[in-house]
């Protein structure tokens, strides 16, 4: 496996290659097993498999979190290595952005709901990285983790957008023992918190088990209240949605395709998840 900084050295390696199919995971490192699960299938799938490890600055509108995002980036290579990643991208914040990136993507109702509505220009800092990384490595597949349900429409919304020649593969969400989705930050949470937080996949899994005998609104109201016991918890939003529109449903016929998708603080970590209700 070869690490690259510059992106003109990643271009100039990738065409040596001359692969059939390039394979691509971007990620923001502290690696985990659901990072893993997307570099295996990248590796499965393609010729190529190039990983990104970049914490980008444009996707964090708050100061703070992008400060305490965790950044591992020994363990990183090494975890990506033994995954048979062959490139590794690790930029510097100069690299990607020499001049500030002042462009504005407009993804209309998929980006004023749910993350785009607690987290304003967070989508637009993710178009914007992940196009620069698309153009720097120009693979055939990307893999993003379902964990991150509204920015793979995004991302579909924006390769559509940018006409990019790249087929976007959603890969399921890997959960701890407990049933906790993975994810970077689970490592910032207490011992004791990370132990709570397997209550939000528990509330999420009994929820599914509501299709048939409560209505949506009455499904979003049991699970607002499960959190509402521990002051750990603070919710910013519960949404049952179309999988497609990201639009919010009434009733359960109302789509073949809904979603429930959960963003939650516990104490000051603020975790993702989602489900299938339908499709
Ligand atoms: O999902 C992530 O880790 C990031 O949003 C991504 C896609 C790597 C862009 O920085």
């Amino acid at each position: 496996m070869i690490v690259i900084e510059k992106i003109a050295d990643l271009q100039a390696y990738i065409k040596e290659k001359a692969a059939k199919s390039v394979g691509f995971v971007p990620t923001m490192g502290a690696l985990h097993d659901g990072h893993i699960s997307l570099i295996t299938r990248c590796v499965a799938e393609n010729d190529l498999c190039v990983a990104s490890v970049f914490v980008n600055p444009t996707q964090f509108n708050d100061k703070a979190d992008l400060e305490r995002y965790p950044r591992t980036p020994e363990a990183d290579c090494a975890m990506l290595q033994a995954a048979g990643c062959d490139v590794v991208f690790m930029p510097t914040v100069q690299e990607m952005y020499p001049e500030e990136d002042t462009r504005q993507f407009n993804f209309g109702s998929l980006e004023t709901v749910m993350e785009g509505k607690y987290r304003p220009g967070h989508f637009n800092g993710v178009a914007q990285i992940v196009s620069k990384l698309f153009d720097a490595v120009q693979p055939h597949k990307a893999y993003f983790g379902e964990k991150d349900f509204q920015q793979v429409a995004i991302i579909r919304a924006m390769v559509e957008q940018l006409n990019y020649p790249i087929q976007i593969i959603a890969c399921p969400i890997i959960r701890e023992e407990s049933g906790l989705a993975r994810s970077s930050r689970n490592t910032l949470l207490t011992d004791e918190q990370r132990k709570k937080a397997a209550l939000i996949a528990q509330v999420l899994t009994k929820s599914t088990t509501f299709v048939h005998s409560k209505s949506v609104s009455a499904t979003i109201d049991w699970v607002e209240e499960q959190f509402k016991d521990d002051a750990e918890f603070r919710m910013d939003y519960y949404e049952i949605v179309d999988g497609n529109s990201l639009q919010p449903v009434q009733n359960w016929e109302d789509s073949e395709f809904i979603v429930g998708c959960i963003a939650v603080y516990c104490g000051k970590i603020r975790l993702i998840d989602n489900i299938h209700y339908k499709g």
